[in-house]
């Protein structure tokens, strides 16, 4: 069931579910759904294309949404779910970020939300997370650690390492990781992923963790990404592969996520450290490491075992941590 309560998309998600299977709809009939005369129906349904959905009608026989949409389901994605984990999880028709929704809740651990349309999705570093409706994966999880912020420094590589098995299994081989945990296929983002945490720095605290796939999202629909991107459905066409049902990628995707944050107190990175440097972007080439107003130039050679970034510089290798860090490639 979706949990569209209080979202700005109120009586239009009904419409949504309707318009969902791509067909023609009548006026009259979306009116009686909207609560509105024929002649205003248009009006409102102009407004879902400030959600990202693309709408045509066609004089006499109606309304749709070319292609149809793939709508989430959390009682499809519960029952092709393989972990045995007790789980909380809900999704939203609309948040305003999955991430911003188990952070404001007491205790995010172990609960699991995944949001149709985000209207202030956050990437890393402050930025925007463009997350138009029914196209992509908006996904966080909580999670509690003991042991402090220190231990989580690979967290975020191995969740990578999550993501990469994840499209893996939805037929997409050739991605590379890019320091920290920026999913590339081709130097193009794919997938994205926050991490944040709250409670005791050097104790027990709860993470949150988010990821964002791109998967249906279209060039000719999107214009405000400030960086080259690529969505999972394209490479899939590219190669004739058939795509996944979006409810079957994020119950992969979940479980690769709890597969990883239920071992990760015990194995911390170096269990994935080989699977991450496998997929690693930039391995061997000059980079240029920005933090701040700061540059280190140097031979990108590897991560450490605990998911430190090391560079062959003039000064010797040298070890780097998470943070505001950039990572840009010079060749
Ligand atoms: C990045 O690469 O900058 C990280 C992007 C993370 C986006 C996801 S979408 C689900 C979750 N909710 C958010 O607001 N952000 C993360």
């Amino acid at each position: 069931m979706i949990d569209s309560h209080k979202s700005e998309l109120g009586a239009l998600w009904n419409i949504v579910t309707l318009l969902a299977d791509g067909e023609f709809h009548s006026g009259e009939d979306l009116g009686g759904i909207l609560g509105v005369s024929r002649a205003a129906v248009w009006k409102h349904l102009q407004k879902l294309e400030g959600f990202g959905v693309g709408l045509s009608s066609v004089k006499g026989r109606g309304y749709r949404i070319q292609g149809g949409l793939d709508l989430l389901d959390a009682e499809k994605i519960k029952a092709n779910l393989t972990s045995k984990e007790d789980l909380d999880l809900r999704v939203f028709a609309q948040l305003d970020s999955t991430n911003s929704f188990l952070m404001r809740e007491q205790n995010p651990s172990r609960k699991i939300c995944l949001a149709e349309f985000q209207s202030a999705g956050r990437g890393r570093r402050g930025r925007v997370w463009v997350s138009p409706l029914a196209q992509n994966i908006y996904c966080s999880i909580g999670w509690e650690f003991d042991g402090g912020v220190a231990a989580l420094e690979g967290l975020s590589l191995a969740i990578g390492v999550a993501v990469v098995r994840t499209l893996q299994i939805a037929g997409v081989n050739d991605v590379t990781l890019k320091w920290p945990n920026d999913v590339l296929h081709q130097n193009k983002k794919l997938a994205g992923i926050l991490i944040e945490v709250m409670g005791d720095p050097v104790g027990c605290c709860q993470v949150v963790v988010g990821v964002g796939l791109n998967v249906a999202m279209q060039h000719n629909q999107i214009n405000d990404i400030d960086q080259p991107w690529t969505a999972l459905n394209s490479l899939l066409a590219k190669e004739a592969k058939s795509t996944m049902e979006r409810n079957y990628l994020a119950a992969a995707m979940i479980d690769n996520l709890i597969a990883i944050l239920t071992d990760y107190h015990q194995t911390g990175f170096a269990r994935y450290h080989s699977e991450w440097m496998q997929k690693a972007a930039y391995l061997g080439d000059r980079v240029v490491l920005r933090n701040g107003q700061q540059t280190v130039t140097g031979r990108f050679s590897g991560v450490s075992s605990t998911g430190a970034l090391c560079l062959e510089t003039d000064l010797g290798e040298q070890t780097f941590h998470g943070g505001e860090l950039s990572l840009r490639s010079l060749s």
